[in-house]
């Protein structure tokens, strides 16, 4: 991932139908270890289980695999292709690809909204990353070792009752992004990545192995994969469409950015397929090991951001060599946490490169800083201001802190709206060459099916979706 750090996209949007000069990734594989860096985080560990909980379970998995395959996986190709042939940062992509195919420059406003949505997710991000920091001590300071269940949620209240510690830890989060990022993402880096990755995987098949040992695994399981339609909400389809977009790093440019590295003979529909898949598989995993404890130990599916926090360190507390398990399971889940981090930061920094002129170590640093300030609101949500509801007039936003908010306005509308545009920019705007020429699958009924699900069902769904909600 070196090629990150030479700003490409300055140099290349001069010269309009060339991309010659823009760095590419070295390899299939590296492109697939990036983009699953990206998408393989805290979504898949954190917030997949937690909203299955609190959305009952099979019929809402069910839905988010559904959203996946169909819209999700479609997405990616688009814009993973877009980026290719525009082979700059998006706004520049976007601006570039218009101008050749004759289009409405407003079409760069695609990527205004998602760096936008990068900088708004970036900074309640860092604050879970944080809990993640902060639960590195505490299983390394044994404070897990024989702990009851309550001790544990306690423990977990505690930290977010708590300002200055989470201050203290979301700081620390941001700082080593913005370390990573301004200094570019170096080789070294990378090769860290392709090792650490497959060590937290191993480690999630480890504690699904210890919730086969819960005589609650057949419970954990059946929550997880038979549906019950009576539990789905209309809201819950929102959040299950939302989260395909959210897991999956779409609809935002980050994909696309990306997707400007990637040489031209690497098959794109390959690589989506593989990307949403390994991701796919973390998260259900992740579900497999987590809703099992849940039940094992009376606990609410429901209970809400801090599910794994208060099920995960019961089960280090138990097992043989878990202050070890429990230590290495936290530190993976800060590395897979930071690796989306600096692909939510890089468009941020790019587009400072771009427009200001302002060098990647100063873009990173003014960038991070006020993201961290934003991060603030996150941290105070969760305590002295848990009970101000900004938009609580409205009965859908009822109850909800700004940090609901902003994972709600993000992940539920901003996302989608940038993912339909991208299908309905590459379904219909986009040349039909250039678009095959992109996907290379000939324009046989590969090439047919894809551009139907671009045309038709990806904007359709987004727009039921959407309407349903705002009724
Ligand atoms: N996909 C990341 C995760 O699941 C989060 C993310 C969203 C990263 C959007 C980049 C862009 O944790």
């Amino acid at each position: 991932m070196t090629e990150l750090t030479q700003n490409p996209a300055a140099g290349s949007a001069a010269s309009d139908d060339s991309n010659a000069g823009h760095p590419m990734w070295s390899s299939r594989l590296a492109f697939i270890l990036a983009a699953s860096g990206s998408a393989v985080g805290l979504g898949n560990i954190w917030k997949f289980p937690y909203i299955t909980g609190e959305n009952g379970g099979g019929a809402f998995v069910l839905v988010y695999l559904l959203c996946i395959a169909l819209i999700g996986i479609p997405i990616m190709v688009a814009e993973v292709a877009i980026g290719r042939r525009g082979g700059s940062s998006p706004i520049n992509s976007m601006r570039k690809l218009a101008a050749r195919d004759g289009l409405s420059k407003r079409w760069v406003w695609l990527g205004g909204m998602g760096m936008i949505a990068s900088f708004l997710i970036l900074s309640f991000y860092s604050v879970i990353g944080g809990w993640a920091l902060a639960y590195v001590g505490n299983s390394a300071g044994g404070l897990f070792v024989g702990a009851s269940s309550e001790s544990i949620g306690e423990m977990f209240g505690g930290l977010l009752s708590d300002p200055y510690t989470l201050l203290m830890w979301h700081s620390l989060f941001m700082v080593l992004v913005v370390m990573i990022v301004a200094r570019g993402v170096s080789s070294g880096m990378e090769k860290a990545i392709n090792i650490l990755m497959p060590i937290l995987f191993a480690l999630i098949l480890v504690m699904v192995g210890y919730a086969m040992s819960t005589d609650s695994f057949g419970a954990g399981f059946s929550f997880l994969f038979s549906p019950d339609f009576s539990k789905l909400t209309t809201e819950g389809v929102l959040t299950a469409l939302g989260h395909a977009f959210f897991t999956l790093s779409l609809g935002m440019g980050v994909m696309m950015a990306y997707g400007s590295y990637l040489p031209k003979n690497v098959s794109i529909v390959k690589t989506a397929f593989t990307v949403s898949i390994v991701d796919t598989l973390v998260a259900l995993l992740a579900g497999l090991a987590i809703f099992p404890l849940v039940f094992a130990n009376g606990m609410e599916p429901g209970a809400g951001p801090g599910l794994i926090f208060q099920t995960l360190p019961i089960a280090f507390g138990q097992m043989p060599g878990g202050v070890l398990f429990g230590t290495l399971f936290f530190v993976l889940l800060v590395v897979a946490a930071v690796t989306s981090a600096i692909s939510l930061l890089e468009p941020v920094v790019e587009w400072f490169e771009e427009q200001k002129g302002i060098d990647r170590t100063k873009g990173a640093l003014i960038g991070g800083w006020s993201i961290w300030a934003l991060g603030v609101l996150t941290i105070l949500s969760l305590n002295e201001w848990s009970g101000f509801h900004p938009l609580g007039m409205f009965e859908r936003f009822e109850g909800k802190t700004i940090f609901d908010l902003l994972d709600y306005v993000t992940a539920n509308l901003m996302m989608p709206l940038g993912g339909l545009f991208i299908a309905l920019f590459m379904g219909w705007f986009m040349s039909k060459q250039a678009t095959e020429n992109e996907l290379s699958i000939g324009n046989g009924a590969a090439f047919k099916l894809l551009m139907f699900i671009l045309r038709f069902v990806t904007p359709a769904a987004v727009l039921v979706v959407f309407v349903y909600n705002l009724m």
